[in-house]
């Protein structure tokens, strides 16, 4: 898998690898074979988070279980590990106070047994927060080393943009990822998600960030097993032509259907106003997740990238 550089400098794999259950819902046995397999593949982008899966568990089971990963196979150097801070664990943790932060990442680090986090994500806007406690305290964590890089999850793109003005007027780190829900399915209009911060990605979103040169990772973008399992796609999306497309390219090519929006979306930045985006996603089968990645190497013209635009 080649790798590709980042605006802010971060060499990372095309697709990154989502461990939220892993500890969990997935066992540590599968959740090894699928890093292992990943890693094998060329991948180095591992999704974490202070709070994964605390609603099948504690919280602390996915940061726990790479970090046992890690020591096990010895390979920290060779991957890049974002985690996140900011979200509720059992009624208790959310929010993205100085207090807050700086407590969180020690608890990151030391689960992960590491010294630092190359990605450093805000989980979800935090409005009772000024804005500024929160960058200053991200700042101090780069300086101190702790941290490499800081990214924005779950933020309206105004407050994003925002953050990012205020980095820029007192010289702070500011965020140079943006992780939001993202597939090629539209979302429905007339239905809005179960909570607030679960938007999917919007044009005008996708325009700013093309704009800016700051990367999408997109979370959820395999419709949570939906491409190949019509009923667990999330009621929020518009099925339909779209989802006939997509199924009838991937019969041609000779894949499934999740690999071809893995395809899609490696390649879309060729397409205007489509920033980089980086499919992030989860298995707890090994088979599936080398299934998805077959995406990666697809070869698709501009014109099959306009039928799927268009569809
Ligand atoms: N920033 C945020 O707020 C946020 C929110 C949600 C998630 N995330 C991150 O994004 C990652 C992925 O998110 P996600 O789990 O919501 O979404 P996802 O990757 O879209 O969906 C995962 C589901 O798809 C199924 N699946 C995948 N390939 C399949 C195949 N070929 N055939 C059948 N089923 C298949 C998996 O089942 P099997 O296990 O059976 O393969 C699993 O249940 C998470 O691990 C986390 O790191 C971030």
């Amino acid at each position: 898998m080649k790798k590709i550089v980042l605006s802010n400098g971060l060499e990372v794999a095309p697709v990154a690898l989502g461990a939220m259950n892993f500890g969990t819902t997935t066992s540590k046995e599968d959740a090894y074979r699928v890093l292992d397999a990943y890693v094998d593949m060329g991948g180095n982008f591992i999704d974490t988070s202070n709070n994964y899966a605390h609603w099948a568990g504690t919280g602390d089971e996915s940061e726990t279980l790479l970090g046992e990963w890690l020591r096990d196979r010895g390979c920290r150097d060779r991957v890049v590990i974002a985690t996140k801070v900011g979200f509720d664990r059992h009624g208790k943790g959310a929010g993205l106070k100085k207090e807050q932060i700086e407590y969180w990442i020690d608890e990151s680090l030391r689960k992960l047994g590491t010294d630092y986090v190359d990605l450093y994500y805000a989980h979800t806007d935090d409005m009772g927060t000024p804005m500024e406690e929160t960058m200053e305290t991200f700042h101090a964590l780069v300086k101190k080393g702790k941290v490499r890089h800081l990214g924005g999850s779950n933020y309206d793109t105004w407050r994003f943009a925002e953050a990012n003005l205020l980095a820029k007027e007192k010289k702070l780190t500011p965020y140079t990822v943006m992780q939001q829900k993202f597939t090629y399915l539209h979302p429905r209009a007339d239905m809005a998600p179960k909570y607030i911060f679960n938007e999917a990605v919007s044009r005008e979103r996708l325009r700013f960030l093309k704009e800016k040169d700051i990367p999408l990772v997109a979370y959820s973008c395999l419709a949570k097993g939906g491409y190949e399992v019509s009923d667990r796609i999330p009621a929020d999306y518009i099925v339909g032509d779209r989802l006939e497309a997509v199924r009838a390219m991937a019969r041609e090519k000779g894949v499934n259907t999740s690999a071809l929006v893995v395809g899609w979306m490696v390649n879309l930045h060729r397409c205007e106003g489509f920033p980089r985006v980086i499919p992030l996603f989860a298995s707890s089968r090994v088979e599936h997740f080398m299934d998805n990645l077959r995406g990666v190497e697809l070869t698709l013209t501009d014109e099959e990238l306009a039928d799927l635009n268009r569809a």
